[in-house]
Order: structure tokens, then sequence, then C-alpha cells
């Protein structure tokens, strides 16, 4: 699978922690940046890496901003992004399963290096579980048209 990342500077300090787990989980990236901690608006990022993830050009992606709640904002706004905002374990694992996301945004200022590690590695390897979930997951794309 090949995974677009993106980030602003509030969410750079993950972006190392997400691209070990991304490569140890046998997966390719594609850095969609930023690249330093200048100061830069999170809706670029999104766009970038909603837009590869909605084309096809992207099997999934990872957005991180200082809280994850900006970059996951923006990133729903393209059509077919299920974009989930999550800050533990169970929820990058809820994401997957019940809800056939398709990016997981986290936060910089929120959460570790080593929790962005854990809950990315989670969100490349859970399948969506189907049957009912499916069926909820059919009316939130009816709700796009
Ligand atoms: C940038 O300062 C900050 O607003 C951004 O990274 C993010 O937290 C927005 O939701």
């Amino acid at each position: 699978m090949k995974i677009a990342i993106g980030c602003d500077h509030g969410g750079i300090v993950l972006k190392d922690a997400v691209i070990r787990a991304i490569t140890e989980t046998g997966m390719e990236y594609v850095d969609y940046g930023t690249f330093t901690e200048e100061s830069v608006d999170y809706p670029d990022y999104a766009e970038k890496v909603g837009r590869a993830v909605a084309s096809g050009e992207a099997d999934r992606g990872v957005l991180m901003c200082g809280t994850g709640i900006g970059i996951s904002i923006a990133a729903n706004k393209i059509k077919g992004i299920r974009c989930a905002h999550v800050t533990d374990a169970f929820q990058a694992e809820m994401c997957r399963q019940h809800n056939d996301a398709n990016i997981i945004a986290m936060g910089g200022r929120i959460n570790s290096p080593e929790d962005a590690y854990e809950f990315t590695k989670i969100f490349l390897t859970t399948p969506f579980a189907g049957g009912r979930h499916l069926r909820r997951v059919e009316k939130i794309a009816a709700l796009e048209k």
C-alpha cells in the first residue's frame, strides 16, 4: 500500500515516527510536506493528502497538525475522505473496523511520537469489519451527494 503523509509545523514532530511505522509495516509513503518548522497553513496539507487518497493515487493517508483537529476538519471536506482524528489506540483500531477511515489525523501537541507510531501501525494493519458497518459507511457517502 502507498500512504500519503502531510503535516503542518505543529505536527512535524510526529513525522519521523509515522514514517518508521509505515516503512516497518512494509508500505511505501509519499511525503507531501511540510518539511520545516516554519509556520504554514494546515488546510494546504490536508488538501494535498486528501486529494491523493480520494483520487486513488495513495491508498491511505496520515495527517498531523498541532491538535489533529484542524487538519482532520479540512480533509473531511474532500469527497470520499473519511478522516478520523485519533488520540488513543482504541480510536485508531475502531476508525478502521467500524468507519473504514482512509486517513487518520493526530496532534503533535497532544500525542507523543511513540503514540503516533503505535496509532499509525494500528491504522495501517486493521481491516474494515464490513457487515452492518458497510451500510453505515455507505450512508456517510450518500451525505456527499
Ligand atoms: C497551528 O498553530 C495550529 O493551529 C494547527 O497546527 C492545528 O492545531 C489546528 O487545528
